[in-house]
This record gives structure tokens, C-alpha cells and sequence, in this order.
């Protein structure tokens, strides 16, 4: 006999929300009656959104709502308590500066908010629910997300930035179309802090740069999201990151300490603030982050559900490409030449050559012509993922978003990802 499906009702009152987790099977959810968002997102009437296993969802009114879950939803419950009101005059007070500075001259760029916190603490989800904000009152922000290990601009492993012109799809979050992207190949600042940093400055620059040629999204706005590492050099990394940026204001989440040190530590023009993190927001296991990571590099190559990708898989000779690599071994300085000052061998260039355990491993494409110092900073095209290994032929096969290689010099990733070929 076929299992009844599972059909459940809820009241939203006025500020309130239901949250909930999917476990192995979708649930769909649907706007029975009311107003309700996700994510800062609206929810049309009547229509049915399906989510995939293991999100977590909430699902918040400012009025009142009628919703129905319809699957076997974990832990479905209604909150009454939700920092939104707090998100709402953030977002309140960053409209007002955009409203303020843009009456001034026509170098006056809008506020730079930067969200911090250790993980799971919901930064993510307020950087969403800020841009989606932003872009209903007709703005267009900048999205910057720093989080190398749970990203969602690109692939783990990366950084990179993204205009945000329409509202995060309710189940899929924001496009993914033309982001800027640097490759830094670790799903952890600490794996390479050198680079990291250089990385870091180069988006600023960039995007800074970018930002000023449109009037649109230099009065819109920067809000940028960082890893949960709050500690020792992760903390170093985010105050440089706020200067590189010139953040006008950071938003704490939850960690009180932070709060204090960055208090001591920041200079007076950074407005800091400290927030409650949503009672919502679940610390997430290790193995979750995990297949969070390769869900994200999944998408990448095989896009969603509404929005599916064919990647191509072929084969390439090694002596037709060349293999880099970003980082290298210290060498000491006794054996270099008189007189000759030390590289900085961590944000260094350096080739490779073909081995067997290159399997799995993604691979950045750069722009770059040649080896040299441009490789590091140079933002890349995409990824293509290494399937298979062949030394007697010196070639490997590869996964790419397209049917040629737009480019022959391919930056290693430590980063691999095993391709299953379904289709989720
Ligand atoms: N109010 C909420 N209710 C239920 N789940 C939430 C809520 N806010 C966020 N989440 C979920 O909690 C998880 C962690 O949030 P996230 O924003 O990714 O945290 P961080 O970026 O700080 O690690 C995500 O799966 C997100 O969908
Ligand atoms: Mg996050």
C-alpha cells in the first residue's frame, strides 16, 4: 500500500515563522492564504515550491499567513520570536544612507555592510535577506561573499562577487550568472593566508573599480559575507578584509567576543553593531558541510532542477595545456644569490606535472596566457574537473561547462569532488 502523503496546515500570526528541515524526500510548500516570505523573498499565492532534501527553510510573515507543507517535513514548528524586525531596520538604515548619499556627488558610493560571525550563525541568510531587501526597494547591491568554505557565488575554494538585480529565487537562492570569481583552491583561509589576503584585495579593487562605472550599483551598495574563523588569523583576515573593502558597517552575529575585540580594534568610522543570530539557525555537523560543498560544485557543472547544465566530458593532452600551481615551498634563504630578495613562495606560481593523483581534483581557468605573478591574481573563466588520470598517454579526462577549453592555463585546486553523473 502506498504511503499517505503527509499534508500539514499552519497559522502564521503576525511576525512569526515556521521553520523547518527537509530530511531524505522534498517537501513542497505552498502559500495557501496571506503574505509570506522566505528568505526576504515573497511567496506567490497558490504556487507549489518544491525543496530538495536537507535544507532548512523559514518561512516568515509580517501580516499573517496560511501555509501547507506537504512531504515528510522534520521538525516543523512555528516561532514567535525572530530577529527579522532587526534585519528590517538594518536594511531600513542602509536605504537611508543610499537615499542620502545619492543626492551628493556623483563619486559618493553606498554602504558597505560586512556580516561576521563564527559558523552557523546565520550570515549567509541575513546577507540574502539584505539584498533581497535592497533590490524590492529598486536598488541593485553587490553581493561579496569571503567564505571560501561554504560560498554561494561559485565553487567552494573561491571568492568572488555578484550584482544582485532580482529577488533570490525562493528555493534556489540568487542566479549564478557572469560573477567575478577568484580561485584561491582551499575551503579554508587558513590552508594559505598570503594569498587569501591578496585575493582578498584584489576583488576589492575590482569590484570597487567596477562599482564606480555604474551609478546603480555604487549607490546600491556592497553587503559582504565572510567565513565563520573569527579566531587567532581568521580575526586578522577580517579586519583587513574590512579595510580593503572600506566597510562603513560590520553586523556581529551572536559571538559576544568578537563583538568586544573588533569594538577595541576597529577605527571610529566603522559603525559596529552586535545582533542576535535567529533561534533557527542549527549548527550544522561536519559531514553536512561536506555535502553542502559538493552540492554547490554540483550545481555548478549540472546546474538545478529548474535550471539544468550540460557539461561536457573529453579528453586532454598535457603537452597541450599548461598545469600550475599557486604556492610553493619556502626556499631557505641561504641558498639564494646575494643581493636577491625572497619571493613570497605562498603566492608564487609554479608548473606541474601530470600524476595520478590529480583524479578528482578541480582545476581554475585563467585568463592568463603564460606563467607569472598575473596567474595569482587574475580572476578565472570557470572550473573543469579532473575524472580521470592517464599517464601511459599523458592525458587526462576532464567535466567542462563547455565542448573546448577556452583557455591552456589551468590553476590547480587542493579541492576534488568525486562527479556521480546524476542529475539531482
Ligand atoms: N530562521 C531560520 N529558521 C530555520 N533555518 C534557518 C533560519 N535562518 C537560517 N536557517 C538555516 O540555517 C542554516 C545556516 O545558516 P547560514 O546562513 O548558512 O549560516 P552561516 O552563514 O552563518 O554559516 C542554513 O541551512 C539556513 O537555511
Ligand atoms: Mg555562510
Amino acid at each position: 500500500m502506498a504511503e499517505e502523503t503527509q499534508v500539514k496546515e499552519f497559522e502564521l500570526t503576525e511576525d512569526s515563522e515556521l521553520r523547518f528541515e527537509v530530511g531524505d524526500e522534498d517537501v513542497v510548500l505552498e502559500l495557501v492564504k496571506g503574505c509570506a516570505e522566505v528568505f526576504g523573498t515573497d511567496l506567490q499565492e497558490n504556487k507549489k515550491y518544491a525543496f530538495p532534501p536537507y535544507t532548512r527553510v523559514a518561512v516568515y510573515t509580517w501580516k499573517e499567513a496560511v501555509v501547507e507543507l506537504v512531504g515528510p517535513a522534520e521538525s516543523a514548528y512555528v516561532a514567535k520570536h525572530t530577529p527579522m524586525v532587526i534585519y528590517l531596520n538594518t536594511h531600513a538604515a542602509m536605504e537611508q544612507v543610499r537615499q542620502h548619499r545619492e543626492t551628493k556627488d556623483s563619486l559618493s558610493k553606498g554602504p558597505r555592510l560586512m556580516l561576521v560571525g563564527p559558523t552557523d550563525v546565520g550570515k549567509s541568510t541575513v546577507g540574502r535577506i539584505l539584498c533581497n531587501y535592497a533590490v524590492r526597494q529598486g536598488r541593485t547591491p553587490v553581493y561579496v561573499d569571503l567564505d571560501v568554505g561554504q560560498g554561494s557565488i561559485s565553487i567552494p575554494g573561491t571568492i568572488g562577487a555578484t550584482l544582485i538585480q532580482k529577488t533570490a529565487d525562493v528555493v534556489e537562492g540568487f542566479e549564478r550568472e557572469h560573477p567575478l570569481v577568484y580561485n584561491f583552491g582551499y575551503a579554508t583561509p587558513s590552508a594559505n593566508i598570503s594569498l587569501y589576503e591578496t585575493l582578498v584585495k584584489e576583488l576589492a579593487d575590482t569590484v570597487t573599480r567596477q562599482v564606480s562605472e555604474n551609478d546603480e550599483a555604487r549607490i546600491g551598495g556592497m553587503i559582504i559575507n565572510t567565513c565563520g574563523w573569527v579566531t587567532g588569523e581568521g580575526y586578522s583576515c577580517l579586519s583587513m578584509a574590512a579595510s580593503a573593502f572600506e566597510v562603513d558597517v560590520i553586523v556581529v552575529l551572536d559571538h559576544e567576543r568578537l563583538y568586544n575585540d573588533l569594538s577595541r580594534d576597529l577605527p571610529p568610522f566603522v559603525k559596529l553593531l552586535h545582533q542576535p543570530k535567529s533561534g533557527g539557525v542549527e549548527t550544522r555537523s561536519k559531514e553536512s558541510r561536506v555535502l553542502a560543498r559538493a552540492a554547490s560544485i554540483h550545481r555548478y557543472f549540472y546546474g538545478t532542477r529548474s535550471h539544468h547544465l550540460f557539461p561536457f566530458t573529453f579528453d586532454i593532452q598535457v603537452s597541450d595545456v599548461i598545469l600550475c600551481k599557486i604556492g610553493t615551498e619556502k626556499i631557505p634563504e641561504s641558498c639564494l644569490p646575494f643581493g636577491v630578495e625572497p619571493e613570497n613562495h605562498e603566492t608564487k606560481v609554479v608548473d606541474m606535472s601530470l600524476a595520478p593523483d590529480l583524479v578528482h581534483h578541480l582545476f581554475a581557468l585563467s585568463p592568463c596566457t603564460e606563467i607569472g605573478p598575473a596567474v595569482t591574481k587574475a580572476s578565472v573563466m570557470g572550473f573543469i574537473l579532473v575524472t580521470a588520470v592517464n599517464m601511459e598517454t599523458s592525458s587526462m579526462t576532464v567535466l567542462c561547462p563547455q565542448n573546448v577549453l577556452p583557455t591552456k592555463v589551468l590553476v590547480y585546486m587542493d579541492l576534488t569532488h568525486v562527479d556521480d553523473q546524476v542529475q539531482r
